[in-house]
């Protein structure tokens, strides 16, 4: 069964469809990735530019996508066909380009977190947490445990059983949100949490002035990473949204759940790091596994509580990897007319095999990953922005004002602001993500490669 038939039905409630969003965006993205961007890029002042890019790129970003979405009640590639005529498909392929790159290394690090699942029955990580994490994040087990994921995404992306979204994020969002909360607690009772508050809280206007060509790009990354903009996910599930609903309510409740978990996580990750004596930016793609073990490793019922955490955080990863597998396999249903099953063992095992050689060394992580968030996805969305703010507005606008009524003056505010300072920031952001990307070639890669 293609998403279509599926979704067709689940998405006719509203709360179908916030859930499936949300289910997308919550994952690696803000428990994962956002500490361990907010540690690389100097704390509370990445934090700043981050929360901007959010609110003021992030927000107008995901309503270019849902207006494009529901107008055309197709897939990516046929939407933006649909909207911007017969050149823009090609577009939409770039975008199965990116869901490719992302999944095939999403799915490493999901590994890592079903492995830490497991490694709570035993508490193996409780002892070590940094020497654990080292351990276990590249060679052979990652290998294993990037195979364990993919294959877990395959067969529910090869039965179709999108419906079990839901249910996975209703279990999954409070869950986290509860485990986050008492965690964060818990951190804010240990010695160096009010070091670590200054430092994730209190923007240093010095480390800006002197890292912005580096904060900006990667804030700007992150945002588009955890919301799950920049590749066409988003025209996907709106397309299946009914035309009286608010689109710009529904982006900003999504919006709220995914920024709250990730700044949650931040909460629980540096009073951690900073109490173990860990300088906040030292663990690198280790940090919340780092701080998470070391926590659990204190409190009462720890084990239990990493358990529960681990599965949790495991189910948020396989929500929104499901959406980027499932974003190309129905492509390749819809527009080349493959099998359900084949398809998805075929895709599932190319992105599978792009992804074993991150298994290598943690600096592939990078590699992977700087390319995909701070470049593609920025890409992605300037040219989804350009259509719909230089080329064609109206039908955005019309689309838009769908379930919300007259938009007035804010109708042209969106598109000003997208045509003009937003996309203008993101070029800016995209240039100064390219050269960084060089550096890291030249640099730190270059150094991994001569060994
Ligand atoms: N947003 C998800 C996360 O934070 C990852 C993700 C799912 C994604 N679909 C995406 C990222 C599409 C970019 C584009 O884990």
């Amino acid at each position: 069964m293609a998403l279509d038939d599926i979704a067709r039905e689940s998405w006719a409630t509203r709360v179908g469809f916030i859930l499936a969003a949300v289910g997308s965006a919550v994952g690696l993205g803000n428990i994962w990735r956002f500490p361990f961007q907010v540690g690389q890029e100097g704390g509370a002042a990445f934090l700043l530019i981050y929360l901007f890019f959010i609110l003021l790129v992030g927000l107008p970003a995901m309503l270019v996508e849902f207006s494009i979405g529901r107008r055309a009640h197709l897939n990516p590639v046929g939407a933006l066909r649909e909207y911007g005529g017969d050149a823009w498909k090609y577009v939409g392929a770039l975008f199965m380009c990116i869901a490719f790159l992302i999944m095939s290394y999403y799915s490493v690090v999901a590994g890592w977190v079903v492995r830490y699942f497991f490694g709570s029955f035993t508490g193996a990580y409780l002892e070590d947490p940094e020497g654990y994490f080292l351990e276990i994040a590249v060679g052979i087990d990652a290998l294993l445990f990037h195979a364990i994921f993919m294959v877990a995404v395959i067969v529910i992306v090869a039965l179709g059983v999108q419906r079990g979204i839901e249910l996975a994020v209703k279990g999954m969002v409070p869950a986290l949100i509860v485990l986050l909360v008492g965690l964060a607690v818990y951190a804010a009772t240990l010695p160096g949490a009010g070091a670590a508050y200054a430092y994730y809280l209190s923007p240093d206007v010095g480390v800006l002035a002197e890292d912005w060509r580096s904060i900006v790009p990667a804030a700007a990354g992150q945002a588009f990473f955890t919301l799950s903009l920049g590749m066409g996910i988003m025209i996907t599930y709106a397309s299946y949204i009914a035309e009286d609903q608010n689109l710009a309510e529904d982006g900003v409740m999504i919006i709220g759940f995914d920024t709250g978990l990730a700044i949650l996580a931040g909460f629980v990750a540096f009073p951690i790091l900073f109490a173990a004596g860990i300088g906040p930016a030292d663990p690198g793609a280790g940090a919340i596994f780092i701080a998470l073990a070391g926590g659990f490793g204190e409190i009462a019922f720890g084990q239990l509580l990493g358990l529960a955490f681990f599965f949790a955080f495991s189910l948020g990863a396989l929500t929104s990897a499901i959406s980027l597998t499932e974003v190309v396999v129905s492509y390749a249903i819809d527009e080349h007319g493959l099998e359900r099953t084949r398809a998805t063992l075929a895709i599932g095992g190319g992105m599978f095999l792009l992804g074993a050689p991150v298994t290598i060394d943690l600096v592939m992580v990078d590699l992977y990953d700087i390319l995909a968030a701070e470049i593609l996805l920025v890409t992605g969305s300037v040219l989804m922005m350009i259509l719909v703010s230089w080329i064609d507005p109206g039908k955005a606008l019309d689309e838009l004002s769908k379930g919300i009524g007259d938009l007035g003056t804010l109708g042209d505010a969106w598109i000003w602001l997208v045509r003009v300072p937003v996309l203008l920031v993101l070029l800016v952001s995209l240039g100064l993500a390219v050269v960084g990307y060089v550096e890291f070639l030249t640099g730190p890669f270059a150094e991994f490669l001569g060994g």
